[in-house]
């Protein structure tokens, strides 16, 4: 009975303690969950709305429906301080920018790259809009992370629900898409995205979402002491406009082996432009498994990766220079963030050897990702 006081009476002065430490903490710490929304600027009258879900741990995630884009992601460190794992901007004009590297939006229809945006379906050839070196990338010149998507709350405040419908011809694809995104918070402080869509015709459907993650929350400028273990054996090889070329090399004894975990920077140099690959997630199924991990030994921040995707971008931010002013005037330099995309792999549509990507009517595509923080 004592020993049950005394743990009682520790845990209530760790809560307190955990509260001085942190005012933002303190501010939204609650006991259920919670759903905020405010105005976050306009687009041609429109206006887009930041909402800001809590969780009863005070993780927070918000995301505005400009994009989908999750634009803060608050989770506690080893000292209980919560802090902001995204990069991002402080306001609208900063993700309206055109180099916007895709900071935290939802990617489609067909997030990675499809290989001069020509694919051939059921004997029809269609050509996609090109934005990346005579490529399409993320879905073309206006992709799902530059529309505004209708945002609804289901009940249980812990979900903000997003749905979109892009038209058939949309950047060249064919078939009315609706797409349904749905943001959850879980009381483990995990963020989940859960992604469907149907269509009226066939059509390549790889949707994801691009967050840059700092686990230091922005104390270190870098993420190359990052410890990252990737469950996957093979990659896709790419050539130099980072097209597949269909090979699937083993990451055994090159840069590319994260199966056990291993510091981001440890053999980057090795890697021409570092990493930017699609790697071939070892699975057992097709169901939710936990397929990689990240850790900042600084802040103690731990995140857990799963996925239902056969693939996985790993992205280093290599295309960061310094010159975007992200959150706080914060300069974002090379190696800044990285993603961990959830995927097919890219340019499957014309790769016949790589998991199908085509959807049909009468189908339902499904995708689901989580990633769960907690502290070592
Ligand atoms: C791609 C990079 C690209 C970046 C855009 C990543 O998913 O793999 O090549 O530069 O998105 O910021």
């Amino acid at each position: 009975m004592k020993k049950q006081v005394l743990l009682w009476l520790l845990s209530g002065v760790l809560f307190l303690n955990a509260c001085q430490n942190n005012t933002i903490h303190n501010e939204t710490a609650s006991m259920t969950f919670t759903i905020s929304e405010k105005p976050f600027g306009q687009i041609n009258g429109d206006t887009i709305t930041q909402y800001t879900i809590t969780n009863p741990q005070g993780m927070q995630v918000s995301i505005i429906n400009y994009g989908g884009t999750v634009t803060n992601l608050l989770v506690p460190g080893r000292d209980h301080e919560l802090g902001d794992v995204v990069l991002g901007f402080d306001s609208l004009s900063g993700y309206l920018q055109k180099a916007n590297p895709y900071f935290g939006c939802l990617v489609g229809r067909y997030g990675n790259r499809i290989a001069k945006g020509k694919f051939i379906l059921d004997g029809q050839a269609y050509q996609l809009t090109l934005n990346d070196h005579g490529n399409t990338l993320h879905g073309g010149v206006q992709g799902l992370d530059k529309v505004i998507w209708q945002a609804s709350k289901p009940a249980g405040d812990s979900s903000l629900k997003l749905t979109y419908t892009s038209k058939d011809g949309d950047q060249g694809f064919p078939g009315n898409l609706v797409i349904e995104v749905v943001y959850t918070l879980s009381s483990d402080n995990a963020l989940q995205i859960a992604y469907s869509a149907t269509t009226d015709k066939a059509t390549p459907v790889n949707l994801t979402n691009h967050c840059y993650f700092n686990l230091s929350a922005g104390k270190q400028n870098t993420i190359l002491d990052h410890e990252v273990m990737l469950q996957a054996e093979k990659f896709t090889a790419v050539d130099s406009l980072l097209i597949p070329t269909g090979q699937l090399p083993d990451v055994k004894g090159t840069p590319m082996d994260f199966t056990t975990p291993k510091k981001i920077g440890a053999e980057l140099a090795a890697v021409k432009g570092g990493y930017d690959h699609n790697w071939v997630l070892k699975r057992k199924g097709k169901d939710l498994e936990k397929i990689a991990t990240a850790y900042d030994a600084s802040s103690g921040r731990f995140m857990e990766v799963f996925t239902t995707e056969p693939g996985l971008q790993f992205y280093t931010g290599n295309f960061l220079d310094g010159t975007l002013k992200g959150k706080q005037q914060q300069k974002y330099q090379q190696h800044a963030g990285f993603c961990m995309e959830t995927q097919h792999f890219p340019d499957a549509p014309n790769q016949p050897s790589f998991p199908n990507t085509i959807v049909k009517p009468g189908e339902s595509y499904r995708s689901l990702t989580y990633y769960r923080f907690s502290v070592k």
